[in-house]
């Protein structure tokens, strides 16, 4: 099973949740699928007819699947686990035929996108396992257009489950990622969804 390193702990983790694949990624895309609800993400993100939207870390599409019905023009995305990818393309067939869902493998400091292709960026429960935050931030605000919008969800938010609760960020690095995202936005502001706490930035 593939390991991982990020900013937020010192030793690797060998989580199927973080790094999917083999079996257990199997397993753990469908726990996702189930357990992650973000409709109350979708509103706050507030898709206009015609934008072009880029979400990191996709796992196994219960976003893309919200986006999909979005007036959004093109619904791009990018995440390491090929695993993922199949699981996230399934229901997205015909659409990722006419271009209009395009799932790539990439990850947050890398995603193969152009400069300021995007209206709006999101991620979800995936900030607090890149390998390096800056790297990250440096990447999403290269490929969002000037006035364009990024939102960071993490596990927390007002009613989390016993297992969000535990993955929340403590307040010392959820202060370090809002600092950074200063550095590189502004109008940086933080929202407790159902199950989320989000950062909204505008680029
Ligand atoms: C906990 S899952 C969340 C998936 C999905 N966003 C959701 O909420 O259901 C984390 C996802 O992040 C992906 N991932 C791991 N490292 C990444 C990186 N450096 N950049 C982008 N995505 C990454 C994993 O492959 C996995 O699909």
């Amino acid at each position: 099973m593939e390991t991982t390193t990020s900013w937020t702990r010192e030793k690797p983790t060998r989580s199927p949740f973080a790094m999917p694949s083999g079996l257990p990624g199997r397993l753990a895309g469908r726990i996702m699928l189930w357990t992650n609800r973000q409709q109350d993400l979708l509103d706050l993100l507030d898709v206009q007819a015609g934008e072009q939207v880029l979400e990191v870390g996709y796992g196994p599409g219960g976003l893309i699947r919200l986006l999909q019905q979005t007036p959004a023009r093109r619904i791009s995305g990018v995440d390491p686990s090929p695993q993922m990818r199949n699981l996230a393309a399934q229901p997205h067939r015909a659409e990722i035929a006419t271009g209009r869902i395009d799932l790539q493998l990439g990850t947050a400091d890398r995603t193969g996108f152009g400069d300021a292709e995007f209206d709006c960026v999101v991620s979800v429960n995936n900030v607090a396992i890149w390998p390096n935050l800056q790297a990250g931030l440096s990447e999403l605000h290269r490929v969002t257009r000037a006035g364009g919008r990024v939102l960071i969800a993490w596990h927390g938010g007002t009613r989390p489950s016993r297992i969000a609760r535990s993955l929340a960020l403590p307040e010392d690095k959820a202060t370090h990622l809002e600092r950074e995202l200063r550095s590189f936005f502004s109008g940086v502001t933080r929202h407790e969804l159902t199950t989320l706490t989000v950062w909204a930035a505008v680029r």
